[in-house]
């Protein structure tokens, strides 16, 4: 049995439990063992919770969770900025893998947490720290090994991507639609971020560290937000066929990077200005592969959920299941699937 111990249970916590609960048989067949989220940090004993969960699991106690002996994965998905760092770097200093949703910590501290991880022989990943569901982190590390990265863009945001859409299709008010956007989830409790642009911008300065292979710091990043927008702007551009989008982009050019988050007015049919709701469009161009483009729910509790499982399932594969093989796994599904029809 691999025990994770689970910190926080709201949006994407939620997601998680419910898909390990949900894939269960496949999921001890393909690794081997059953994965159990024995423990769970909360803030609120007394909240009524989405789903059934045993009274035993939850705690406000971090310490029973990293003290746990038991306890291999530690999943952070508490959000906020000093204490989930804390945490996460207390759990590799007690030798515990670690993977995290936090664009807040990872923006801030992934060259210490990496380099912390590396040298702890133990993993640190946070696929989902950028791009909700879409496996972006996980092929930029891959191709950057490959390629020189030339540039990273994206709508990163889905809370100003489902904003922006709102008002241009369905000529809603900023204030209505940021409401329905934290009512689906993807806004932050805070949504300074998401609106100013902060967000897309440690998003940017994540991929583009990996993509360039070089410190981006969030400081150096042009930022600007979606807040300024007002609706006669709106009548303007869609006067012009055309609609605007949070855009963060980086160039890497004679060894020297440029990279800015703004609301840029596009055509309405260009690849980007086809992107609507809470969905994120990234893409970036390698100078062997050239330009590959990745496109899906950017927040929410199940795609988020399954980036962070994605990491745990890779953390697993590699590290308690020594005789595991993609291409033996896959042919045994795929027997099994097409049994008895030849
Ligand atoms: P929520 O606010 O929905 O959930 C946070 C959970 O963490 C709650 O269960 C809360 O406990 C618990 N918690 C928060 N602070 C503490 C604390 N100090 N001590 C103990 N428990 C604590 O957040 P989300 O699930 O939406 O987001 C989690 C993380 O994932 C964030 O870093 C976010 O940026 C990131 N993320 C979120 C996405 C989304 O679509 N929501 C998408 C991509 C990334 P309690 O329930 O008792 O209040
Ligand atoms: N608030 C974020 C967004 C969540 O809207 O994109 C996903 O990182």
């Amino acid at each position: 049995m691999v025990n994770i111990g689970l910190l926080g249970l709201g949006t994407v916590g939620t997601g998680i439990v419910q898909i390990i609960e949900d894939r269960k048989n496949y999921l001890q067949k393909l690794i081997g063992t059953e994965i159990n989220i024995s423990k769970i940090l909360i803030r609120d004993m007394n909240k009524k919770r989405r789903i059934g969960i045993h009274e035993d699991k939850l705690t406000t106690d971090f310490s029973e969770i990293v003290g746990d002996q038991d306890i291999d994965i530690i999943i952070e998905v508490m959000g906020g900025l000093e204490e989930a760092y804390v945490y996460i770097r207390e759990a590799l200093n007690r030798g515990k893998h670690v993977v995290t949703a936090n664009k807040a910590v990872v923006a801030k501290h992934l060259e210490e947490l990496t380099f912390l991880a590396r040298e702890k022989n133990k993993a640190f990943l946070y696929e989902a720290s950028v791009g909700g569901g879409i496996p972006i982190i996980k092929q930029l590390k891959e191709q950057a090994n490959l390629n020189n990265i030339q540039e990273i863009k994206g709508i990163l945001n889905g809370t100003s991507n489902f904003l922006l859409t709102k008002m241009i299709e369905e000529d809603l008010d900023f204030k209505e639609a940021l409401k329905m956007s934290q009512k689906l989830g993807y806004a932050e409790a805070d949504p300074t971020d998401d609106i100013e642009g902060y967000d897309t911008r440690r998003k940017l300065r994540i991929l583009t560290t990996i993509g360039f292979k070089d410190r981006v710091k969030e400081e150096s990043i042009l930022c600007q937000g979606i807040s300024s927008i007002k609706t006669i702007d709106i009548q303007n551009i869609k006067s012009m066929d055309c609609t605007i989008k949070l855009l963060g982009t980086a160039t890497l050019k004679d060894n020297k990077y440029y990279a800015l988050v703004e609301p840029v007015i596009i055509k309405k049919n260009s690849y980007f200005g086809k992107v609507d709701y809470a969905t994120n469009l990234v893409s970036f161009v390698g100078n062997k592969v050239g330009e590959l483009r990745f496109y899906g729910e950017g927040a929410g509790s199940f795609p988020t959920a399954n980036a962070i499982l994605s990491d745990v399932i890779d953390i697993i594969l590699k590290n308690y299941h020594k005789n595991y093989s993609l291409e033996s796994n896959d042919l045994d599904n795929i027997n099994k699937l097409f049994q008895g029809r030849y």
